[in-house]
């Protein structure tokens, strides 16, 4: 998989585009968000192993195709993380689950981790990592270290919206480590906001401010 891939599926980008708009309500961020995770999930995954299964149709027997290998860990870089996940669990029901809490430490503007639950057997896993928004791309680097020691070996990134400037962390600190986003906006502003963006994914799908 390259680096870098941005999901142009037209459906991707008309709902991206409801999402940004500042009218756009808490119910309705949260529905589009969940359909759109469902359509970059189906992309993420479009490489998984297949194997085949011997089965009885009505008509005959059949070598099918089903996904070989362990089940998929998804893992939730909280909170905004969470918006993503639900949708792709509809798709893959079967995922195990993870979550990675981070805050940023005010002095050092370091991440901090204050949770950190993964399954077992990550090593064998194909590990998607998932949050909104890849702005500095720091607690996402620190995700991903932390997700490494754990043991994972083939790990994701997905989100909604990436920045440049994240996008070049993420490269520099994991190359190995492909991202696929909805759309490559096009800075940051001083604030470590994405422009043009659509604000705080957390506070917009929660309905906080
Ligand atoms: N996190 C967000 O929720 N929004 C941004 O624009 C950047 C980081």
């Amino acid at each position: 998989m390259d680096h870098l891939t941005v999901v142009d599926h037209p459906l991707v980008q008309h709902k991206l585009t409801l999402m940004r708009r500042t009218k756009t309500s808490t119910a309705e961020f949260r529905r589009l968000l969940r359909e759109i995770s469902q359509l970059l999930a189906y992309e993420v995954t479009r490489e998984l192993p297949m194997t085949t299964k011997r089965i009885q149709t009505p008509m005959q027997e059949m070598d099918a195709p089903v996904l070989d290998g362990r089940k998929l860990a998804l893992v939730s870089i909280l909170r905004a993380g969470n918006g993503l996940l639900d949708g792709m669990l509809e798709l893959v029901p079967s995922a195990r689950v993870g979550f990675v809490g981070l805050y940023r430490d005010e002095e050092t503007l370091e991440p901090v981790q204050y949770y950190f639950k993964v399954p077992s057997e990550l090593d064998e896993r194909l590990v998607i990592a998932v949050d909104p928004m890849l702005a500095t791309g720091n607690s996402s680097a620190a995700a991903i270290d932390l997700l490494k020691e754990a043991g994972a070996k083939d790990i994701r990134f997905l989100c909604l919206l990436a920045a440049p400037e994240g996008v070049a962390r993420m490269k520099e600190a994991h190359p190995d480590v492909p991202i696929v986003t909805a759309s490559l906006d096009e800075r940051l502003n001083e604030k470590g906001y994405i422009m043009p963006g659509l604000g705080d994914a957390g506070d917009r799908m929660f309905g906080t401010k």
